[in-house]
């Protein structure tokens, strides 16, 4: 949540700044701001809402330095106005956050007699708290080491002080935070994107580490203030800023991705040559008796269908759940489970206090996460890629797909090393596995058909999403996806559950998907199918030609998306509700890579 960019460079920084922040702004897009040092002189430029409205506003007012520090903000405490944007600046002070001040309020009230706030951030009182430091004479140094004691919370700061024209200041507690070595110039960054123009070198810092960094050279603390080297990391082939190319939205482009994402997840897990699930070697699924997956919203789902697959295939019990629950539910664990987190950024904050937790508790933890360089990735004992590359879109499509395929490959593995699987079998869900970006390309040409079914769709107040088994968590993935980008009220459902309460909102006209190819619950759907329909229900269909068959004229609109094996089922279908989702909100106008109030990586609770 939030992204911070900063230079302490030689050049002019406010180009570079603000072509960081577009780098960043799939972390929130409330408000930017950037403040710089001119001739160790403080500026600021702040604005309301996207990136582009700062640019208008540095071109009527342009500020360059040497120095500089940027943020593009996802609001927490105070309405997302331009006197709440980042930087906030108090005396000789400006800084950058990322995270929440826990201790803000205290903090408030402790200074009310003597400072004047302006804004309703948590963030306003760091630079008060440094400026009152400094302006007891104490140096920079000192002064930013007593402030950071002060405070409590998850953080991540940049902070430039007026008339110190040569360094930034920076701490990372929670939140990530990365500085970048460049030719005689140091950044920082939230993360290797941010500085992907920059530079490929980067140092990412430890909890309670803080650091000064200057154009020729920079120091690293850590909690104590003693002075600690950090290891350099090397990103290779730089995460490049993506490109939108002839797709007008990056959600559908990365829609249209998905069968390459998915070959590079399988290329990944599936040794080609001896045709079975391929896993790193620290993995061994005969170590445990359990496996917990938790992860936080479209992350969660795929989690939901992994559930299946490890139940059904490797006969090994799975709990899930999301991850703002389980850390404060106290679980029971037990030291023969597996631990998964799910995430696409690996930075989620809930997702990673909760792979901590069970670290800390002994269990051999795993990250599945599209971002390699992240915390999770880090931190976890065993690292899992997706490789579904960089996601922009905020509403997750290619990653969830990565995930899910990797999933499945890991059931797989599991599968076989618990010896659930006959050889026959295995190979025959291997292939069905390696099918999917083949399927997926022909699920694509669907995209014409369901467009239209979308125009009817977004006409619509609110809709219902069912399925069964393993298309359960598809129906909620489907809702989810329609909510995020259209803004339509959607909830998705276990078909079986609809007669225990949703059905009284069923009405004349109120569109229901229901996602069911042709499987052995196949027939049980239908009779829930036939329940909403006979109450007035718009039934849209989303089978396979065996299903279409059998359904006959039941439905008002049909998908009928590539035959497959119920096994990959899910993965299938997915396609199908992402275009629907996409296709409803292009017609509502709405900002579909960049929906209201909502941000790709959620680094606070
Ligand atoms: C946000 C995003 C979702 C994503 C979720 C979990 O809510 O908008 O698309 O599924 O966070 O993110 P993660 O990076 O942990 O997968």
């Amino acid at each position: 949540m939030c992204g911070i960019i900063g230079i302490a460079g030689h050049g002019a920084v406010t180009e570079r700044l603000l072509d960081g922040l577009k780098r960043l702004e799939y972390r929130g897009y409330d408000s930017s701001g950037i403040a710089v040092l001119t001739k160790g002189q403080l500026e600021r430029r702040r604005a309301e809402g996207k990136i582009k409205n700062l640019e208008v506003r540095i071109g009527n007012e342009p500020l360059d330095g040497q120095i500089g520090i940027a943020h593009t903000r996802w609001a927490t405490h105070g309405v997302p106005n331009e006197i709440n944007a980042h930087p906030h600046q108090s005396g000789r002070v400006a800084v950058v956050h990322n995270g929440i001040i826990e201790n803000f309020l205290e903090l408030r009230e402790s200074l009310a007699g003597e400072r004047t706030f302006e804004t309703e951030t948590d963030t306003e009182v760091v630079a008060h708290l440094m400026d009152i430091e400094l302006a007891k004479g104490h140096s920079p140094r000192d002064a930013f080491a007593t402030t950071l004691k002060q405070l409590k919370g998850a953080y991540a700061f940049g902070l430039i002080i007026d008339e110190n024209p040569n360094e930034i200041y920076c701490a990372r507690a929670g939140s990530p935070l990365a500085l970048g070595i460049g030719d005689k110039e140091h950044y920082l960054g939230s993360d290797a994107m941010a500085m992907a123009q920059l530079t490929n070198k980067l140092i990412y810092l430890e909890e309670g580490d803080w650091a000064i960094i200057r154009p020729e050279d920079y120091e690293i603390f850590d909690e104590n203030d003693t002075p600690v080297e950090r290891e350099t990391t090397i990103i290779s082939g730089g995460p490049a800023m993506a490109e939108k190319g002839n797709f007008p939205h990056f959600m559908l482009k990365e829609i249209y991705e998905q069968p390459d994402t998915v070959t590079n997840t399988l290329t990944n897990y599936l040794d080609d040559l001896r045709q079975r699930p391929d896993m790193p070697a620290e993995l061994d699924f005969k170590d445990f008796d359990r496996v917990i997956i938790i992860a936080c919203g479209t992350a969660y789902y795929a989690g939901m269908v992994a559930k299946y697959w490890f139940e059904q295939v490797a006969e090994l019990a799975v709990d899930i759940d999301v991850a703002s629950e389980f850390r404060y539910r106290r679980p029971v664990l037990d030291k023969r489970s597996l631990f998964i987190a799910v995430s696409q950024s690996g930075e989620t904050a809930d997702t990673l206090a909760a792979l901590r937790y069970c670290k800390d508790n002994g269990l051999k933890t795993a990250a599945l996460v599209n971002v390699m360089t992240s915390t999770m990735a880090r931190e976890a004992d065993i690292a899992l890629p997706i490789k579904a590359g960089p996601e922009i879109g905020v509403a997750s499509t290619k990653a969830f797909t990565s995930q899910l395929t990797a999933l499945a490959a890991l059931s797989l593995a599991a599968a076989v090393a618990r010896g659930k699987l006959s050889r026959a079998e295995d190979i025959r869900l291997t292939a069905e596995l390696t099918s999917l970006p083949r399927k997926i390309t022909d699920a694509l040409e669907l995209d014409g058909h369901i467009k239209g079914i979308a125009s009817e769709l977004a006409k619509a107040s609110s809709a219902f999403y069912l399925g069964r088994g393993s298309q359960v968590p598809i129906a909620l993935e489907g809702a989810l996806k329609l909510k995020e980008i259209s803004y339509i009220h959607a909830e998705g459902y276990a078909a079986g559950e609809l007669k225990h309460g949703p059905i009284a909102l069923i009405e004349d006209g109120t569109p229901v998907i229901i996602l069911a190819p042709y499987d052995e619950l196949f027939e049980k759907t239908i009779s829930n199918l036939q329940e909403v329909a006979s109450r007035g229900a718009r039934i849209t269909l989303i089978t396979d030609s065996v299903g279409a068959e059998a359904a006959g004229q039941m439905a008002a609109d049909m998908i009928v998306i590539p035959t497959s094996d119920p096994f990959i089922a899910p993965i299938m279908t997915t396609i199908a509700v992402q275009l629907l989702s996409y296709h409803a909100a292009v017609h509502l106008g709405t900002d579909v890579d960049q929906p209201r109030n909502l941000a790709k990586s959620v680094t606070v609770e």
